[in-house]
């Protein structure tokens, strides 16, 4: 009997302890659909070979690549022919396999095996293989991130069972280089940035009224004209418009070349390219640069920022022959530019102020009993996604495309919240859902007061805990989800990477981790780790998830309550009505606060464990009156 408690205690014990190794020394982003740790470890070294099939050789040297700068090693690859290869001892195996284990995956997923002797990776697609590397590099000491050689370290990998697979197919993110222009070789980073957490889908919002960023040979004024406006700096929407004369000499733009280099670049990391012409709104760029296809005839300026909605024409004349004749011309070469099978016709925000105005448009509409101006752009949607299905395309717009009636075929991006992803649903058609309190990554992520300007607030556990699959709805047709940078307030690429980054790795969870193993703590105790790549790597994220927050309230006589929160459970908050710099030592936040007489301001800052770890927030005791009220 006591023998039997204690081997009930001895195993208790150790599945504690593999318990805790599992959330504390396992920390892959997005987490692996099942996990088993085994005792002991791999070690990398110089005498470390892959052995690869032929078929998946780009794999193969994307992880030579991948592990050649930090540990100097130049790591011998060796290709062989059959689909079970003999494994030798100290190797990296990637197999290619029909084995029935891995066929009850999809193409992305994979097995991924780290014993003393070797390391398998097993998919029955090159993705999985890749989505396995991931893995593997994210289980390497966090300096493998370097891009010099590191020395003293040991490259060991923990032994380990991975069985792993993605919840969607449909894992992305947006990046706005319209607003404002990002280089080939930014956009490149970020590629190989998404890549690393099984992101899957780069939706390229390539045209906007502020900039057209892509080549399009039979109408080069687009990019001689459209990819350029006047320089301002400071708070988007109150720029100046172009004074006379003034020369437009902000942006830039991607040839055909540049295309053909990033779809390649992409390619080799599993992404694949959604390149976004926004229609028949967004559109004075092309405007500027083709005024014949607007209703009014212009001439027009490529917007830089300032305000114009609804007062300056920025939407395509959709009852004008011409401009299907351009629809038609510019995506016969987006087509051709990206093998993806997705184009996105944008179709948000389209002002119809102008339309109504259009002696053309008008009689459009009476010509082919159109009852109003949404029906008059549901017709045009639909001519696009013909157009789109005639070069071999699916159509995706954003929710807008649903008024006034959805194109037979389309798949619809729900941005407006979740309704219009249902309503698509129930209506049969494929829905990604990118709804923009949870996934707009232009949003605040902590309190305005110490974020880079922009507006609205999406805290890290917030869009880590979206669920995209709505009650009632037909899970198959949640494509997935996607995370959106708008670039209207972000020029710099590091800004842009600063606002990914944590929630893109949100998003990625969410997009690959079975719904039932998602779990807030674990995920911020993961990103932790993930930071600390990252810095070697160079990526700039946000800190924000360890920032107090502030929620300012009244008691009953209206005196003014301040409340604090944190994220996370663990994170102590210490304060100081004076104005000094609050270290641990000061008061720690334990009830809600009464603001002594008279003072001016509310100074906070986190600790865990004796470390500061969020931004220290100096708050205006006058600006938390103001939003209690
Ligand atoms: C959008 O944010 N207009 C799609
Ligand atoms: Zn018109």
């Amino acid at each position: 009997m006591t023998r039997l408690i204690v081997s009930v205690i001895i195993v208790l014990l150790s599945t504690t302890a593999a318990n805790a190794l599992a959330s504390t020394d396992i920390n892959i982003i997005p987490a692996p659909a099942k996990v088993k740790i085994i005792d002991g470890q791999f070690e990398l070294t110089d005498q470390t070979a892959i052995v690869y099939l032929n078929e998946v050789k780009p794999v193969a040297q994307y992880l030579r690549e991948h592990l050649k700068p930090a540990t100097g090693y130049n790591i011998k690859l060796i290709a062989v022919s059959d689909r079970h290869p003999v494994k030798p001892a100290n190797t990296i195996s990637l197999n290619l396999t029909l084995l029935g284990e891995v066929l009850a995956f999809g193409k992305e997923g994979y097995i991924l095996k780290v014993l003393p002797a070797g390391v398998e990776i097993r998919a029955c697609d090159p993705a999985g293989l890749f989505y396995g590397v991931q893995s593997l590099l994210q289980l390497l000491p966090k300096e493998i991130e370097s891009s010099s050689k590191v020395n003293n370290v040991k490259w060991t990998i923990p032994c380990i069972d991975i069985t792993d697979d993605p919840r969607f197919g449909w894992r992305g993110l947006l990046l706005d280089v319209s607003r404002h222009f990002f280089t080939k070789d930014e956009v490149k980073q970020y590629i190989d940035t998404m890549a690393r957490y099984k992101l899957n889908t780069f939706h390229w919002h390539l045209t906007d009224d502020q900039g057209w960023r892509i080549e399009i040979k039979k109408y080069p004024k687009l990019t001689e004209v459209g990819a350029w406006r006047v320089p301002r700096q400071g708070c988007w929407w109150t720029f100046d418009p172009p004074k006379p004369g003034e020369k437009p000499t902000d942006g830039g733009f991607y040839t055909q070349e540049d295309i053909a280099e990033i779809v390649e670049y992409a390619k080799a990391r599993f992404i694949t390219i959604v390149p976004e012409i926004d229609v028949p709104g967004h559109s004075m760029a092309a405007l500027a640069s083709y005024p014949e296809l607007s209703c009014g005839g212009g001439p027009f300026d490529v917007n830089p920022g300032s305000k114009f909605y609804g007062q300056i024409e920025n939407t395509l004349c959709p009852s004008n022959d011409k401009v299907y004749k351009f629809m038609d011309d510019v995506f016969t070469e987006i087509a051709q530019m990206f093998p993806g099978q997705y184009i996105h016709m944008g179709g948000d925000e389209a002002h119809k102020g102008f339309w109504k105005k259009c002696k053309r448009c008008q009689k459009f509409k009476k010509d082919n009993s159109l009852k109003d101006e949404h029906e008059l752009q549901s017709h045009f949607v639909k001519q696009v996604e013909k157009i789109l299905e005639s070069k071999g395309k699916k159509l995706v717009g954003w929710d807008e495309i649903l008024e006034g009636g959805l194109a037979p075929n389309a798949t619809v991006m729900s941005w407006r919240g979740i309704a219009g992803g249902v309503k698509s649903a129930k209506m049969g058609h494929h829905v990604v859902m990118t709804p923009s309190p949870y996934y707009y990554l232009d949003l605040y992520q902590s309190d305005p007061i110490v974020e880079p300007k922009t507006y609205s607030l999406s805290r890290l556990n917030t869009c880590y805990k979206f669920e995209p699959v709505p009650d009632g709805i037909e899970p198959k047709l949640i494509l997935g989800v996607q995370g959106n940078v708008w670039s209207e307030e972000i020029s710099e690429i590091r800004h842009a990477q600063y606002m990914t980054w944590p929630r893109g790795l949100a998003i990625a969870e969410t997009a690959w981790t079975p719904k039932e193993k998602k779990d807030w703590e674990n995920f911020a105790a993961r990103v932790e780790n993930q930071f600390a790549r990252m810095d070697i790597a160079q990526v700039k994220y946000a800190r924000s998830m360890f920032d107090a927050i502030f929620k300012p309230t009244r008691d009953k006589d209206g005196r003014l309550v301040i409340e604090l929160e944190t994220e996370l459970d663990n994170i102590d908050i210490h304060y100081t009505f004076e104005g000094a710099d609050p270290d641990n030592y000061y008061p720690k936040y334990e009830k809600p606060l009464t603001v002594p007489a008279n003072a001016q301001n509310i100074i906070v800052s986190t600790y865990r464990d004796g470390m500061k770890v969020g931004k220290q927030i100096n708050m205006p005791i006058e600006e938390l009156e103001k939003r209690a009220k």
